[in-house]
């Protein structure tokens, strides 16, 4: 263990990774967020000078030019990517850990010498169940990423790919692996070692198949989580201990906020985990749009709502991510507390697209923190609320999710909007959100339709409070 490292690399590992749980606990709260990302990268910034100054590390030539290789695409992606593209790149991100992952088991395998684990047919057997696991949680992760890319990106159906005996197939995939697996422990077969892997990739895309649109940022969290237990079997078969605590801190932390993001949308992280629960087919749902009345207002009408109110909760979604609507919104909010009158933010958890999505917008747009609250802290305080303003939210307000259990989102907590005594829909037109599912408050007698793209009706309502 811990080959080609001496105590001064130890101690710069351990300054690291100590650095890398302060970067953690920083990110846990905006304010300190960006304290949180300095710490990341200067623990980086020494595990990277650390590894590259370890004794066996010799051929830089080789480091440098895919450092410099894998560093410009990344940095060509980080600056095109658009905000709302977010979760499938980090799902494409997690494909290439997973990858790395098998790689490396691979290459340890072929050539157990380079690794300091034994010699070929003999490798120490502690090795070969470290490599495994690297081999197989990394293939799991590589192709169910894949495929959480496709559906993110729209290659692929959102809807849930179900066939009958489905959950009888992959119990029998998940046995076969197993026995593969102690096969291979058992006889270093190169042969077992390919059948596992391969059958690791097939599990992957069975297990993501099944799971539907409404509940893929579990997935997107779940797969982060893998991804981190992959790169911290990397480190077992590497004998570096900073990447198995890394790997376990971004397995663990992915683990808690897969479990947080379960609570949030009422879904059990078993069946999650085992693939195909409750996703079902939203468009399936979604009733035809007939030609319902719904009332229809001008920016006018809704500036003239909001300063007549004496408080106002803004719910941010989606919508408001698309249109780069923060700013405005921040300048229509300030408007309005010049006005004596009380604005605060309502965030869910799952609103947009990734976790935090409304926060880190919100945050950019200089946002005061404390005005920004979470669902079980503000949904009581709808029904005392003059306005609620749902700017590009939908999903998150859809009391389907109370009260109809066909609903693909049936269960979801929600943000009780409707409570209010009037509530303000900003969107383009009556298209369904991510869920595929009609928005009964849309037709509500307390409700008022502004069409249109938030931020240009955003900026329209901040002109008429003016003047
Ligand atoms: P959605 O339910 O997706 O609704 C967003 C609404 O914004 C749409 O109905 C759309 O209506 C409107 N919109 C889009 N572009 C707009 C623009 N430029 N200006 C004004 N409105 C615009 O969003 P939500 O309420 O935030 O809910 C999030 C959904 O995404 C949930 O179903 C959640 O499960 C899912 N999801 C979340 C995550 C994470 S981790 N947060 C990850 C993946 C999926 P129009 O087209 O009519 O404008």
């Amino acid at each position: 263990m811990y080959r080609g490292m001496n105590n001064s690399s130890a101690l710069l590992y351990l300054i690291a990774s100590v650095l890398f749980i302060l970067a953690l606990k920083g990110l846990s709260h905006p304010a300190s967020a960006r304290r949180g990302n300095v710490y990341g990268m200067v623990g980086m910034g020494i595990a990277i000078l650390t590894t590259l100054a370890l004794p066996g590390i010799s051929n830089y030539a080789m480091i440098i030019f895919g450092g410099l290789m894998g560093g410009t695409i990344g940095a060509v992606i980080a600056r095109k990517i658009q905000m709302t593209a977010m979760p499938q790149l980090v799902a494409a991100f997690h494909s290439l850990v997973g990858m790395a992952a098998v790689l490396v088991a691979m290459a340890a395998l072929w050539s157990p010498e380079s690794y300091g684990i034994g010699n070929s047919g003999s490798i120490h057997t502690g090795s070969l169940i470290e490599m495994s696991l690297g081999a197989v949680i990394g293939a799991i992760t590589f192709s169910g990423s894949v495929i959480a890319f496709a559906k993110l990106q729209g290659i692929m159906s959102g809807k849930p790919l179900r066939f009958s005996g489905q959950h009888m197939f992959n119990a029998f995939a998940g046995v076969t692996l197993l026995l593969l697996l102690i096969i291979f422990c058992a006889s270093e077969s190169k042969l077992a070692f390919v059948a596992m892997t391969l059958l690791a990739f097939a599990i992957g895309v069975l297990l993501i198949v099944p799971i539907g649109g409404a509940d893929m940022p579990v997935v997107v969290s779940m797969l982060n989580s893998y991804s981190g237990w992959a790169a911290s079997g990397i480190g077992f078969t590497l004998g570096n201990p900073l990447l198995i605590i890394t790997g376990a801190l971004v397995g663990a932390s992915g683990a808690i906020l897969s479990y947080i993001m379960c609570k949030a949308m009422n879904r059990s992280i078993i069946n999650v985990i085992f693939g195909g629960f409750g996703g079902e087919t939203a468009s399936a749902y979604a009733k035809a749009s007939v030609d319902r009345p719904v009332k229809n207002g001008s920016a006018e009408d809704a500036a003239f709502l909001l300063k007549n109110a004496s408080s106002v909760i803004i719910v941010p979604g989606y919508g408001m991510a698309v249109a780069q609507a923060q700013h405005a919104l921040r300048e229509m909010a300030q408007t309005l507390e010049e006005e004596g009158i009380k604005v605060r933010y309502a965030i869910h958890p799952v609103a947009g697209r990734m976790p935090g999505h409304m926060n880190v917008l919100l945050a950019e747009a200089n946002v005061p923190y404390d005005s920004v609250v979470e669902l079980e802290e503000i949904n009581n305080d709808f029904a005392s609320t003059d306005v609620a303003f749902v700017i590009g939210a939908n999903d998150v307000t859809n009391p389907a999710a109370k009260n109809n259990p066909q609903s693909p989102i049936f269960g979801m907590p929600i943000l009780d909007v409707g409570l209010a005594k009037t509530v303000i829909f900003i969107k383009r037109s009556m298209a369904a959100g991510y869920a595929g599912i009609e928005n009964e408050l849309f037709y509500q007698d307390n409700t008022m339709m502004l069409f249109g793209d938030a931020k240009k009706v955003t900026e329209d309502m901040v002109k008429a409070l003016k003047h």
